[in-house]
């Protein structure tokens, strides 16, 4: 899988999948992650990217002349599956749309700054804008690391265990269940005795039921279908 990035601030990403499972994806070739400096496409000596709002109000907007120039480069040179911009206003960022995502051969993601994009530049370039929860960040750059790694860890190869992706979170509609490890007995709190048990059977069970349990209690709108 090949992602590319439109960005102000490439640091940010680069730094935020450097480590762990998205680090070793790229080292082992199952994704190629491509960093573009949208102020190479700035205009005149400061490399201007932000123009004002018509209408008036506060902040500033990104230019459209500097993203739709990288834009259209990068539309020339590649074939995309989609082309998502992440911004707040975008579709509730799930575990099926990671799912889906993972799929994709190339994508290309597109970080805002400042109060936001051109409302021509999103109608005319983006197939998928993304919003990683409701609240407001800096800029779209760790909406992206958090989509990419969400996604590489999808990628066969990426986890050792094969299966451990599968048992995520959100992977069944459900929460994870609660996990243990050695010692058996830690500061008088002991493991649950099934775990202890080796009846594959009794233990998946159990783990369904703490699943269940737990999302009832913590996430009860994950049950009832509720956004
Ligand atoms: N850019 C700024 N805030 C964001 C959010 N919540 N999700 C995605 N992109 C964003």
């Amino acid at each position: 899988m090949i992602v590319d990035v439109v960005t102000l601030f490439p640091e940010i990403i680069e730094s935020a999948l450097a480590h762990s499972i998205p680090q070793r994806v790229m080292d082992k070739g199952l994704a190629q992650l491509n960093l573009i400096q949208l102020r190479d496409y700035g205009q005149g000596n400061y490399r201007r990217v932000d123009d004002y709002p018509y209408g008036g109000g506060g902040g500033m907007v990104m230019a459209c002349e500097p993203l739709a120039q990288c834009l259209d480069d990068l539309l020339a040179a590649n074939s995309y599956d989609e082309v998502v911009y992440l911004s707040p206003d975008g579709v509730p960022y799930k575990q099926p749309l990671a799912n889906r995502l993972s799929l994709c051969q190339r994508l290309l993601l597109v970080c805002g700054h400042y109060k936001g994009i051109d409302q021509r530049i999103r109608d005319r370039y983006f197939t998928l804008e993304i919003s990683i929860g409701d609240y407001v960040l800096s800029g779209g750059e760790l909406a992206a690391a958090v989509v990419v790694d969400s996604i590489y860890r999808l990628l066969p190869g990426a986890i050792g265990d094969e299966t451990s992706a599968l048992t995520d979170s959100f992977q069944d509609g459900l929460l994870a269940p609660p996990i243990y490890t050695r010692p058996e007995c830690w500061r008088g709190m002991s493991v649950p005795d099934v775990l202890l048990s080796g009846h594959e059977a009794e233990i998946s069970r159990w783990r369904h039921e703490q699943a269940l349990k737990r999302t009832q209690e913590r996430r009860p709108d994950l049950l009832s279908g509720e956004e």
